[in-house]
């Protein structure tokens, strides 16, 4: 195999022979004269293996070995040390250096030394490639659940779209499973043994992310000490998940839209073309078609990506599906944390059911983890809630009665109210949010009488 080798040393010339020795043996070599630039060569590109003088002026080979290891914990470092000076190599071992040299440098012992570090790095990527797939075919955690009808459609489609290269749109709102519907597509595809590689659209800086997908030329933008390739190449043959695809620039939007359509790129600065093969899924918690409204999206592009649209319904449209989901993740969370909790009471159903879920499953998710490590036995109780829960809802005691429509007008009342408040008491905006109309909001706020209320004035007593 052949590897991406950097080497760091103050003296030019032993860069110099190294690397003419080990292209030979058929391999990538940079150089870099100090810690610093070391660094940056790591933070910006791959290497399989870094070599190390440990004595170079300011920086030693021991902060290269240090820095290197925070940046990129799978690049092994090799250090060459002075001869005779073995309380170096066993301080540099001790520090997570693969192995050492001493001066002078043979080439023969280089060489072994090397193709041993190449070894181990390829070994523990194959290993990782096996965990990934053995925690696929588990499917355990990753198993999507519900059975409301809604629900189950989507996975009719999924079924449908998964054997064909059609791109999906998924939308939904935040915690709805975006993501996970997106894995499961890939699963179920011809490319499951092939990449799923995703990306957030919203997590890196405009020119970054250009880059990041496309890669780019050396020399493209300062700091580009090496061309590398984006992450459309590294999905070649499988999945490329491109999540809040709503953030992206108008240019982003031009270069995907050429991508969807002709299957190529050019990667940054480069004029290679490029041609991948590649499944796109796309995932928004935006309304696009109001983007595509306002110009801040691309009427076309939008057009391309939304051949199949999959929209996850939050999770207080089918809250039928909450007593299914709990009991599935008390499962999980009592097996990972080894507790004995099996069941939920009553009492603690009725509440997660009145809940609105803004959060969605990961909110329920995270409410059963918390709820799981809380509980004392065997069964779940409103005790185990998060206590904001249960104040907004209170289920009829023993021997009383309370109809569920009245019940339900407690928590109605409260999410009515925070949201007011969270937008200062803009009736537009809060009818918004809660997607009801205006004079709806206004019927529910005489109701509770909240209009007497204002931002800031006197909170009302219930
Ligand atoms: N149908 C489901 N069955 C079981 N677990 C689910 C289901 N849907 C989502 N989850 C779990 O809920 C959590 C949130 O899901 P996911 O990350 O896919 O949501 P998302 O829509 O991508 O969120 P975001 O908008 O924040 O990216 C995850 O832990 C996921 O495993
Ligand atoms: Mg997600």
């Amino acid at each position: 195999m052949s590897a991406r080798i950097l080497i760091v040393d103050d003296d030019p010339l032993v860069p110099r022979t190294l690397r003419i020795l080990l292209r030979k043996h058929g391999h990538d070599v940079d150089a870099a004269g100090d810690a610093e630039e070391a660094l940056a060569r790591v933070r910006a590109d791959r290497y399989d293996v870094v070599i190390s003088d440990i004595n170079m002026p300011g920086a030693d080979g021991f902060e290269v070995l240090g820095r290197v290891k925070d940046a990129s914990p799978d690049t092994e470092v090799i250090l060459i040390t002075g001869y005779g000076t073995i309380e170096n190599a066993v301080r540099g071992m001790k520090e997570g250096a693969f192995d050492y040299v001493t001066k002078p440098v043979l080439d023969d012992e280089m060489v072994v030394v090397i193709e041993r570090a190449i070894e181990s790095v390829r070994l523990r990527t194959e290993n990782a490639d096996l965990r990934a797939q053995l925690a696929n075919a588990r499917g355990g955690s990753r198993n999507a659940i519900g059975k409301d009808p809604s629900f189950v459609k989507l996975f009719e489609t999924v079924d449908a779209v998964a054997p064909t290269r059609a791109t999906v749109l998924v939308t939904g709102e935040s915690g709805t499973g975006k993501s996970l519907l997106a894995r499961a597509i890939h699963d179920a595809s011809p490319r499951r043994d092939e990449p799923f590689v995703e990306i957030n659209c919203g997590a890196l800086p405009e020119g970054l992310l250009e880059s990041e997908l496309f890669g780019h030329a050396k020399g493209a933008f300062t700091g580009a000490t090496s061309a590398r390739t984006g992450r459309f190449q590294a999905a070649n043959g499988g999945t490329l998940f491109l999540d809040e695809i709503g953030t992206a620039s108008p240019a982003l939007q031009v270069k995907l839209l050429r991508v969807i359509q002709e299957r190529r790129f050019e990667p940054v600065g480069s004029e290679e073309t490029i041609e991948v093969d590649v499944r796109l899924i796309l995932a928004t918690n935006d309304d696009l078609e109001e983007k595509v409204e306002t110009g801040e999206f691309r009427r076309d592009l939008y057009y391309r990506i939304s051949v199949v649209p999959m929209l996850i319904p939050p999770l207080r449209d089918r809250m039928g599906d909450i007593p299914l989901l709990a009991s599935h993740f008390v499962g999980r969370y009592a097996d990972e944390n080894d507790k004995p909790v099996q069941h939920i009471d009553d009492n603690a159903m009725t509440i997660l059911q009145a809940h609105n879920w803004p959060g969605n499953i990961r909110e329920l998710e995270n409410v059963i983890e918390r709820g799981v490590i809380l509980c004392r036995t065997d069964t779940l109780t409103p005790r185990d809630l998060p206590p904001e829960m249960t104040r907004s809802v209170s289920a009829p005691e023993p021997g009383q009665t309370l109809p569920l429509r009245k019940a339900l007008e407690i928590p109605e009342r409260e999410i009515i109210e925070r949201t007011l408040r969270s937008h200062n008491w803009n009736r537009q905006e809060t009818a918004a949010a809660l997607m009801i109309n205006r004079t709806t909001l206004f019927n529910k706020m005489r109701k509770y009488g909240l209009l007497g209320k204002q931002k800031g004035g006197p909170a009302n007593g219930r």
